[in-house]
């Protein structure tokens, strides 16, 4: 289907899936590009001249809206097989747009394209399905306001968005009062194009894609200590000339970790998940796993584009409760929903402590996830920002049907309680599921899942 005619995920045609409980699993399986390193490799692309080359893009939904979103600043954004080609318009030298941005389900591509549309003099518009029009902007239109851009939203900054963009930015410290590599991303973007040098202060550290990337493709990113002792300094030094590249994108450890859990909470399962990315800022829930007594081991370990990687094996067995430390959230903060499952089945009490942020992702993620626990018989309790659930020491009642909320590790994590339960669990709609993971299903199934429609 052409690009243009797809429909968006998950708004049109909801699927209801089921997940079976499954007996062991087994087999080796590759993990799904990283989202978070696709969309910066095309966007850093397109603000780079020449010519960037990208294997193994993520095509997932919300890499494709980056794509397109790309385009319409006037990138050459195609497809040649596995690879990706993109030439540049260079930092600054973006068009405008001749519509609204549609930017689907991605938070990613809105708030680091907000970065880039900022420092650019003409206006632009940004929207997206009924998830991410709830999802709160402010966090970069402030920020960006305040380097010389201006936003028109809904309330409270929510989209669509319009950006009056400015060429003449001028250059901020900022300490950021959420940890969120999306806002530190956007305002180092803007800062690309704007004279001088923008710094971003991050109290706790979060995924440093962008800096590692953006350094790749020869721009002056410079991180020290904070003055105060808490937390680091990121600098980026304005107008620099970057210049195309080849990336080569590793597979996603917030993906790899449906399998990994899947694998680990069926007692004779033995699988390997090949290429999984292993940015020491990604890896909370492998870490939280070995603590609860998962049989883990990196095979293979290497380095595939600047990011560490391993295949992860994973022996099936008992798992015990834990503690997991508000500290440990910025690295795993996609990984709760699926963390709770993997608790769900585990013998005592896992606390989940410092969630606050989860309830501003494609949905209130800590919602989304004690309504599923309840229709599936797994007790539990929720608090403003933690989550402490009852494992029943092995397979949890299921039996329910889940509300995934147009929110795609919703709908996975659930159906990966469906193997791991006693009876069937259901997700109204998997469409989303695509957004991150398209295969998602195939490649479980190939496992030894039985994940199908109903
Ligand atoms: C992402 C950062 C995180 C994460 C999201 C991807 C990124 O969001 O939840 O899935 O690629 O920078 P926040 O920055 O809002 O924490």
């Amino acid at each position: 289907m052409p690009e243009e005619e797809r429909p968006l995920p998950g708004s049109m045609h909801p699927a209801k899936l089921i997940a079976q409980p499954a007996h062991r699993l087994s087999g080796r399986v590759r993990a799904p590009g990283d989202k978070s390193v696709s969309h910066r490799a095309l966007m850093f692309g397109a603000m780079a001249l020449g010519e960037t080359t990208i294997s193994g893009l993520l095509e997932g939904e919300d890499v494709l809206c980056t794509a397109a979103a790309l385009r319409a600043l006037g990138a050459e954004v195609v497809q040649e097989g596995p690879i990706w080609r993109v030439r540049g318009f260079g930092v600054g030298g973006g068009q405008e747009p001749k519509d609204v941005l549609e930017l689907g389900n991605s938070g990613t591509a809105a708030r680091l394209l907000s970065g880039i549309l900022a420092s650019h003099p003409f206006v632009s518009f940004m929207t997206g399905d009924a998830s991410l029009k709830n999802r709160p902007m402010q966090r970069v239109i402030e920020p960006l306001s305040r380097m010389g851009a201006r936003f028109v939203g809904r309330e409270g900054g929510r989209m669509p968005l319009a950006i009056i963009g400015s060429d003449e930015m001028v250059p901020i410290e900022y300490r950021l009062p959420v940890a969120s590599a999306q806002v530190k991303s956007a305002i180092l973007l803007a800062g690309l194009n704007t004279a001088g040098e923008t710094t971003v202060i991050e109290p706790e550290a979060t995924r440093d894609h962008t800096e590692r990337m953006l350094r790749h493709f020869g721009a002056d990113v410079r991180t020290a200590p904070a003055a105060d002792g808490r937390g680091k300094r990121i600098t980026v030094a304005g107008w620099p000339e970057l210049l195309g590249r080849d990336i080569v994108v590793p597979g996603d450890p917030s993906s790899a970790a449906f399998a990994v859990v899947a694998a680990a909470i069926r007692p004779g399962s033995d699988v390997v998940v090949e290429n999984v990315g292993l940015n020491p800022l990604r890896t909370g829930l492998y870490v939280t796993l070995k603590e609860m007594g998962a049989d883990i081991a990196y095979e293979n370990e290497r380095e595939v584009g600047g990011e560490p990687v391993a295949d992860l094996h994973i022996k099936g067995g008992g798992l015990r409760g834990i503690e997991v430390p508000p500290q440990r959230a910025p690295t795993m903060i996609d990984e709760y929903p699926i963390l709770s499952i993997a608790a769900a089945c585990a013998e005592g009490t896992t606390r989940m402590l410092g969630l606050a942020e989860l309830r501003a992702k494609e949905s209130d993620r800590l919602s989304s996830v004690a309504a599923g626990l309840l229709a599936n018989g797994v007790r539990h309790e929720m608090g403003p920002d933690d989550l402490v659930v009852h494992g029943a020491g092995g397979a949890p009642p299921g039996g329910g049907l889940v509300t995934t909320h147009l929110d795609h590790r919703i709908a996975m994590s659930f159906l990966v309680l469906g193997l791991g339960a006693r009876q069937p669990v259901a997700v109204d709609d998997g469409s989303p599921i695509d957004t991150s993971f398209p295969g998602f299903a195939k490649l479980m199934n190939d496992l030894g899942a039985k994940i199908g429609g109903a």
